[in-house]
Formats: C-alpha cells, structure tokens, sequence
C-alpha cells in the first residue's frame, strides 16, 4: 500500500541554504533513498544526492535523517510513523558542497597521514603465519565502508571545526588500531596516533560505535585499545630508561626520537 510521505529536504550550498517541505509519494518496502529519487525524477530535478550502490557497502549516501546520522539506502521508511515528516540533512561534520552532498576530503586527508602496512621476512618456507584471532580482528576491522557517519557524529570535530587539524577520526583510529595489532607489521604507529591523529581527544563516549552501519565495534576493539598501546609506550619504564641513556626508540619515520 503506497502513502504521502512528508519529506523535510536541506536545499543550499555552501552559501547557505534552508529546510524545504515536500510531499512525495511511496510505496511499501521502501527506504529514503526511493523518496529522495522519486523526489528528484517528479518535482526537484536538480536536487543533488551522493549514492551508488544502495546496498549499504559503498559509503557514499551517508546524510543524517532526524538528526542521526544514517545510511540513506539502509533506512526504511517503515521506521517511521506514516504520518511524521521525516527531515534529512547533509552530515554536519563536513562543508556542504550542494543539497544533501558534502566534501568528505577531510577524510582522505587523514588517510594519506597514516603509514601503511609493512610486512617483516617470510618464515623458512616462504610463507607468513598469523593466528587465526588475529585474522578474525583484523576481519572486523576491514568491514569499514568508509561511509565517514562515524567522523560526523563525533563531538571532538562535530562541533569544533579547530579540533579538525590535530584530531584524525574514529575511522582512522580503528585503521590505527588494525595496523598496530598486525602480528606481520614491523611500523610502530603509537606516537603518530598521539601526536599525530590525537587519539588522547577521544573521551571513549561511543557515539561513533552507534551509528556504524557495519556494527563495528570502534570503540571497544579499536579505540580502547589503541589507546592503551599508547599509554604503554610512553610509560614504558624501559622506553623512559632509553630515553633517558641515548637509546631512544625510532618515530614512525624510522627517525630517532628526541
Ligand atoms: S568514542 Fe571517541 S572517537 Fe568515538 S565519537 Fe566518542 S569521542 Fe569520537
Ligand atoms: S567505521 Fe563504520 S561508521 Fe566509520 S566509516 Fe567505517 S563503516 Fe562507516
Ligand atoms: S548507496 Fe551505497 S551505501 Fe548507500
């Protein structure tokens, strides 16, 4: 059975922009995605949206909806009464490009600051070996689609467009974390994710955990335990000890730390 659905559109630019109201007609089964196409094919032809699979694994229509951040082909309209007017917006987090479609480019940014993966020698017969706990960790990790609703959401840059510089994300805290748990990884990114990505800023408060559309558990599995392989490193008694005779450990540049 099809309805009236009451949808609450931001419209704009970076210039600024306004909430418009529509009324759009949908049908059983649906998600928001439909009604924003349906919106666009029969009355805003130039409303401009950022989707591609609408199957949930390419990250791109990431919006908030309500006020939550969400996946715009992975929310049903059978969440919501018939009659409520539902609002969507563009992540709040990142600059409005147009409409419903923001520059992520933070992200990327972010990225290229994070060394990647640096495998030590082959056993004997040619082969590497892990255990298989550590495969699985690693698995949940490689989940992430990159659909950036868990650096929206987070309040050290939601509302703290200062913070944006020392701060990398929980997205990329979680890449930290997969990297440094690597049993084959030989690069130590402990004092980049400190200094560097500003895990310290995190306050453990899970929001970005909620709205994983992935359920990955970011804090618990990533954060947290980033976070101790930091305080280890610096509390090290034998790191200070180094640091204190001239053996000093090497950054993540292989330079010699100070
Ligand atoms: S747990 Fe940390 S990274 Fe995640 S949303 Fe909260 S402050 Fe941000
Ligand atoms: S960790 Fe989850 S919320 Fe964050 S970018 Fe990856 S899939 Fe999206
Ligand atoms: S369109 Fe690919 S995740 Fe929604």
């Amino acid at each position: 059975m099809g309805y009236d659905l009451k949808l609450r559109v931001w419209r704009g630019n970076e210039a600024g922009g306004e909430l418009c109201d529509y009324t759009v007609e949908v049908s059983e089964g649906e998600v928001v995605l439909d009604a924003l196409h349906r919106l666009q094919a029969t009355q805003s032809g130039d409303l401009a949206i950022r989707w591609n699979c609408k199957a949930g694994k390419c990250g791109s229509c990431s919006a908030e909806i309500n006020g939550r951040p969400r996946l715009l082909c992975m929310t049903r309209l059978s969440d919501f009464e018939e009659t409520e007017t539902i609002t969507v917006t563009p992540m709040r987090t990142f600059p409005v490009i147009r409409d419903l479609v923001t520059d992520v480019s933070f992200n990327y940014k972010k990225a290229r600051q994070l060394p990647g993966v640096e495998l030590g020698p082959r056993d004997a017969d040619g082969k590497r070996r892990m255990m298989q706990q550590d495969v699985e960790r690693g698995q949940e990790f490689r989940k992430c689609i990159e659909c950036f609703l868990c650096q929206d959401v987070c309040h050290v840059v939601r509302d703290h467009e200062d913070n944006k510089e020392a701060f990398s994300g929980p997205r990329f805290f979680l890449r930290y974390a997969e990297l440094d748990m690597h049993p084959l990884d030989t690069h130590d990114r402990r004092k980049l994710a400190q200094e560097a990505a500003g895990i310290g800023m995190c306050n453990i408060t899970k929001c970005c955990t909620e709205v994983c559309p992935e359920g990955i558990r970011i804090t618990d599995n990533a954060i947290i335990p980033m976070k101790e392989r930091v305080v280890d490193r610096k509390y090290d008694p034998l790191v200070w000890l180094g640091s204190k005779i001239g053996l000093r450990p090497k950054d993540s540049e292989g330079r010699q730390e100070l």
